[in-house]
């Protein structure tokens, strides 16, 4: 099992991760949180901190950069690791959903999408991998999707972004196994988030933030290869991939 007594958190303010450093807050785990929004990070770090009783914010800090910024990885992992030494857990969570019309005609739009949810994040997990390697123990998760599992018409440049994210964290778990070092590929299906505001939320296939960040929290201490959440979507996902192309061609997904 892993211990996660001290984590950082990239893209601290999503819902899902939120959900997640409000659960390790509560454990009395160690925090290091990095968003790109001063506001929404100080809001967040204010309720940690209640949570995890730590009014003076010895154990609870975070730092304002854009994760989704190659150019901030060097200070952002300096700090975490700074404030928390050893580093038991990183969790990399930010993305977005771009919007699929606006990719079917635009080299720019793409770029954008890709870079935000699939090449930062490799970027961020090319520059802690060394210090994790070194250090001889310890957890990477980062947070790709279902929808890199296949492409289907509606998201198919997002899906191409969590992709490329698993396929490179499949390598580095191979790369970092000797070391002593797990690397989860956690694949959340639908979640009500404000990622997904605007969408027919309704119906048993969509989860609440808390719920996966528990699925989260207990791949990561298990070491788990892939983590679907909730786990049904291994299921989905597996009648998905084999689904013949001839037919799903004819499905409007
Ligand atoms: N919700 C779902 O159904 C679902 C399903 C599968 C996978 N995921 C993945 O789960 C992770 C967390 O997402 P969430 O559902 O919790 O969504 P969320 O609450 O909307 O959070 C998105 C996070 O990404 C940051 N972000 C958004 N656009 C960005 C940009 N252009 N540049 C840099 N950072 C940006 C946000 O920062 P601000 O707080 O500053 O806006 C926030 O920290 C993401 O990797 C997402 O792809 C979500």
């Amino acid at each position: 099992m892993n211990p996660l007594n001290n984590v950082v958190i990239f893209g601290a303010t999503s819902a899902i991760a939120s959900a997640v450093a409000r659960r390790l807050a509560s454990s009395g785990a160690r925090l290091f949180c990095v968003a790109r929004n001063p506001e929404r990070l100080e809001s967040l770090l204010a309720d940690l901190r209640v949570r995890g009783d730590d009014a003076a914010g010895e154990r609870i800090r975070g730092l304002a950069a854009d994760p989704a910024d190659p150019a901030t990885h060097a200070d952002a992992w300096a700090a975490a690791r700074e404030h928390l030494g050893e580093v038991d857990a990183a969790l990399l969570a930010w993305g977005s959903l771009p919007d699929p019309a606006a990719c079917h005609d635009s080299v720019e739009a793409t770029e954008e999408a890709l870079r935000i949810n699939g090449t930062s994040a490799v970027a961020l997990l090319t520059r802690i991998a060394p210090d994790f390697e070194a250090q001889g123990h310890g957890v990477i998760g980062a947070i790709g999707s279902v929808a890199g599992d296949r492409g289907r018409q509606s998201n198919y440049v997002y899906g191409t972004a969590k992709g490329m994210l698993a396929t490179f964290l499949q390598g580095l778990r191979h790369r970092l196994a000797p070391a002593g070092v797990d690397v989860v590929t956690i694949k959340p299906g639908f979640v009500r988030t404000p990622m997904t505001e605007g969408f027919n939320r309704a119906g048993a296939l969509w989860a609440e933030p808390d719920r996966v960040a528990g699925g989260i929290l207990r791949a990561l201490r298990r070491g788990h290869a892939v983590a679907y959440v909730p786990w049904f979507w291994r299921i989905i996902m597996l009648i998905i991939r084999n689904f013949p192309d001839w037919l799903f061609r004819h499905l409007r997904l």
